[in-house]
């Protein structure tokens, strides 16, 4: 094992970044540098730690109820006050290096501020996330029913769970479902090797599958270390695709998965489906001669599209690349419609508090913050918006919010910040 750990950190440090190829959200480089143990001083405001208090004090009655046992047993309670205590710390951490770093305007995503809410709203996602010893699932031997080992999940048991996610996201994406209807004979995708690193959510299940089902093989790694549902990677892997991932890897990890995910010898991929760029990076950086076999790359995420432009100024992107990421019904879903339902979810788990009658500063009137806005004034909250783009701040005022600068809001409840990242203060 300590051997393995060793071997992974070599591959870490070969993958140093070159000054056109940005770095990606967690660090290669292993041990902390001074610039992490900054970030890891950023805490949660009081405030936000006695809310914390709060939720984990009710968490605990209600894990002991008789339909939540399995979950006690996971340590339901003290996990999902963890989340949200290293969710916030992460969201301030990525602010600070996603201002540090990026132009304002540019809107840049960082995988961790990638993490799609409607990916950690879910029952299992929130609340599955320790096997019953909290041992490592890399120290543990799983076997699917088939008897396949080729995986590495937290829980192979709760497939079952994680087909019942999966059965109701496949009733909200019609369009996949009649792609597998009408194509699922013919199997296009015949010959597709597809190696993936997204969210894995039951959202993702279904487009998972459904490019087995036209043919394709896939084999899937999770693009963010806290996002996964347990359950969904398990009723994954035993309809036979193999995952490595599961909610609350640590760094390392996290490459680990990826690299096992890649493949064996006998197994090599030809497409990738990238969210984040980090796999694309790993088979750019460590298996370049791989890399060159790659019939084509599916980017989605601001980050991974920014990273592949660097590499194809640097003429050094030998493989066609789709940006998803600019495609209209990916920025309106993803932004604007999900954000509309998903931040005032993840607000009001991690603060638990009403928003009718609140004050609420929205910093950014974009594609999140319009979505945003409405929901908030949909729950009866007073909105105030900030904006540097005098276009923006005009459709705030004509949407009839009170467009105003930040500090003269001096008792607002709750700041959302939607120019960069998002907090609760
Ligand atoms: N699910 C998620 O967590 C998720 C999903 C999508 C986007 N995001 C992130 O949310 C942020 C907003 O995304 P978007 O698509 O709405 O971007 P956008 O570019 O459409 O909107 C950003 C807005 O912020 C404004 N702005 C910039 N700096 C500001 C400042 N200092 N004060 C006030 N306003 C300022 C800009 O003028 C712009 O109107 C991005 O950082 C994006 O990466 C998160």
């Amino acid at each position: 094992m300590a051997e393995e750990k060793e071997q992974m950190r070599a591959s870490c440090e070969y993958l140093t970044l070159t000054d056109e190829y940005p770095p990606p959200h967690t660090e290669l480089d292993g041990p902390a540098t001074e610039e992490n143990s900054k970030y890891q001083e950023v805490k949660c405001s009081p405030n936000v730690l006695q809310m914390l208090k709060a939720a984990e004090s009710r968490c605990t009655p209600q894990s002991q109820d008789k339909e939540g046992e399995e979950m006690t047993e996971d340590g339901k309670g003290e996990l999902v006050t963890e989340a949200l205590k290293t969710d916030m710390q992460l969201q301030l951490t990525d602010q600070k290096q996603e201002f540090n770093k990026r132009p304002i305007k540019a809107g840049h995503r960082s995988l961790s501020q990638s993490i799609s809410q409607s990916s950690t709203d879910s029952y299992s996602s929130v609340c599955s996330d320790s096997s019953e010893d909290g041992s490592s699932p890399r120290d543990k031997l799983q076997k699917t029913s088939k008897g396949s080992s080729d995986f590495c999940i937290k829980n192979i048991k709760h497939a079952d769970f994680g087909r019942r996610e999966i059965q109701i996201a496949e009733q909200e994406m019609p369009a996949l479902m009649v792609l597998r209807k009408r194509a699922g004979g013919e199997k296009p995708l015949a010959g597709a090797k597809v190696v993936g690193c997204t969210h894995i959510t039951a959202q993702t299940a279904v487009l998972i599958e459904t490019l087995s089902a036209l043919g394709a093989q896939c084999r899937w790694a999770a693009c963010n270390i806290f996002s996964t549902q347990n359950t969904v990677a398990a009723a994954l892997v035993e309809a036979g695709t193999p995952v490595f991932a599961w909610r609350g890897e640590s760094e390392e990890d996290f490459w680990w998965c990826i690299e096992r995910c890649i493949g064996t010898d006998s197994w090599q991929p030809n497409m990738i489906l990238d969210d984040g760029g980090d796999l694309t990076h790993w088979i750019y950086k460590k298996y370049p001669s791989r890399f060159k076999k790659i019939k084509g790359i599916v980017e989605e995420s601001v980050t991974g599209v920014y990273r592949l432009y660097q590499l194809s100024k640097a003429g050094r992107l030998c493989v066609p690349a789709m940006n998803v990421n600019d495609s209209v019904t990916k920025q309106k879903f993803d932004n604007l419609y999900c954000c509309k339902e998903s931040i005032l979810d993840g607000l009001k788990r991690t603060t638990d508090v009403m928003f009718g009658g609140k004050q609420v500063a929205v910093c950014g009137y974009g594609e999140v913050g319009k979505g945003c806005c409405a929901a908030l004034k949909a729950l009866g909250a007073i909105v105030y918006v900030t904006e540097v783009d005098p276009i923006c701040a005009l459709q705030a005022s004509m949407d009839g919010f009170r467009v105003i600068k930040l500090s003269e809001v001096v008792r607002q409840a709750i700041k959302t910040w939607l120019g960069g990242n998002i907090w609760t203060e």
